[in-house]
């Protein structure tokens, strides 16, 4: 296959990059990416010597430029994205274009290029807040915040697809993801180098809202199952499905896992529509031969260990535009 890859210098995309060419030799991968604050292209500094690979800087939304990457291409998969959640609550405009309206483009390019696959990586937040059970793949889409929404926007584009020309789409709802290679602003690299650097980890409001975390190994494993096994028009949950952690106890994982005091905890102010539980039934996907290798305690310690070794990667990303949002993000507790 050729693989236009989206999003490919992010985070999750550059770990189905590099997975994609070490496992699939037949394989080769374009990617496009836009490089926004979240796009690093030394994420892709193991393959890019690779003849099979090539990079491509653009915007998902610029009609034009993917008309043509479609055309030379056999599937889309499609990991660009506005990914923060408290950034789409200060500035919601940009996930709407790339997440809505740059799903879009690609969908239409990939339809008129005679595509047979086309992979739409979604999440578990188009659920919404889940207070009991595990989310199924039929379950009504009742996102809470603007970029579960965005996402949510997305999603109904690849339904309209599907229904409308019987377009083979499959959509992925990846669950809250961590690992090698996370922009540092997320909940587990932020806190991880905010406790190297013996700064406070600033845990929003009582700390108690849990997240089913899973590897970023094992979310692309996922991926790739989906694309290669699964049915076009199908849905797949891609989650750990195993324990569910709490903001504080990450806070404790880290801080211990680093010979750190708790004095470094930091309770602030909740994030608005915090939505308190997201949970996975995962069963579609593992009739397809998948599972998690990671354990989320293996696979924190994992990622410890990377950041720690790897301070030359993030050291450079913490600095400037990334203070300024977060001067901006974190407010003291309110007294209650
Ligand atoms: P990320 O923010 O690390 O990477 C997003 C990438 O998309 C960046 O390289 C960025 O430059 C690129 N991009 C943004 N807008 C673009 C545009 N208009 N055109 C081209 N490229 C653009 O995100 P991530 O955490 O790697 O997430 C990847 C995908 O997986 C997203 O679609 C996200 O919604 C989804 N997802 C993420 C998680 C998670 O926990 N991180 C979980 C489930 C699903
Ligand atoms: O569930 C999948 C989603 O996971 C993805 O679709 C998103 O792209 C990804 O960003 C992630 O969203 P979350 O909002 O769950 O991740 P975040 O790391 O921002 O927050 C995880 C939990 O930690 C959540 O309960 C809020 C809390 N938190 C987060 C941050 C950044 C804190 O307590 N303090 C923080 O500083």
């Amino acid at each position: 296959m050729r693989i236009l890859v989206t999003g490919g210098a992010g985070f999750i995309g550059s770990e189905f990059v590099r997975m994609t060419l070490q496992e699939h030799p037949e394989d080769s991968v374009v990617v496009l990416d836009k490089l926004t604050y979240a796009g690093n292209p030394r994420n892709l500094d193991a393959v890019r010597d690779d003849p099979r690979f090539r990079f491509v800087r653009g915007d998902i939304a610029d009609a034009e430029m993917v008309d043509e990457l479609c055309g030379a291409c056999d599937v889309v998969v499609n990991f660009a994205a506005e990914s923060h959640v408290d950034r789409s609550l200060e500035a919601p405009g940009q996930f709407i274009q790339t997440d809505v309206f740059g799903t879009w483009v690609l969908l239409e390019a990939a339809r008129r290029a005679g595509h047979q696959r086309f992979l739409h990586v979604s999440t578990d937040e188009v659920y919404g807040h889940v207070a009991t059970g595990r989310s199924v793949e039929g379950d009504p889409l009742r996102p809470r915040s603007p970029y579960s929404a965005s996402k949510a926007g997305g999603e109904m584009q690849v339904w309209a697809y599907r229904a409308s020309y019987g377009f083979p789409a499959i959509i992925t709802r990846g669950s809250n993801t961590y690992g090698h290679h996370q922009y540092p602003e997320k909940i587990i690299p932020l806190f991880i180098t905010n406790a190297i650097d013996d700064l406070p980890l600033p845990v929003y409001g009582d700390g108690s809202a849990v997240r089913d975390y899973i590897h970023v190994e094992d979310h692309c494993r996922g991926i790739d199952a989906a694309l290669r096994r699964g049915t076009p028009g199908e849905d797949y949950n891609v989650g750990q499905g195993g324990d569910e952690v709490s903001g504080v106890e990450v806070a404790r994982a880290v801080l211990d896992l680093l010979g750190k005091p708790a004095s470094l905890l930091n309770f602030v102010s909740d994030r608005p529509g915090h939505d308190r539980r997201y949970a996975l039934d995962c069963s579609r996907l593992r009739a397809l031969g998948w599972e998690p290798r990671w354990s989320f305690t293996a696979g924190l310690e994992a990622t410890v260990r990377w950041y720690s070794a790897g301070q030359d990667w993030w050291r450079p990303l913490k600095s400037g535009d990334f203070w300024d949002f977060y001067k901006r993000n974190y407010r003291p507790l309110e007294p209650v």
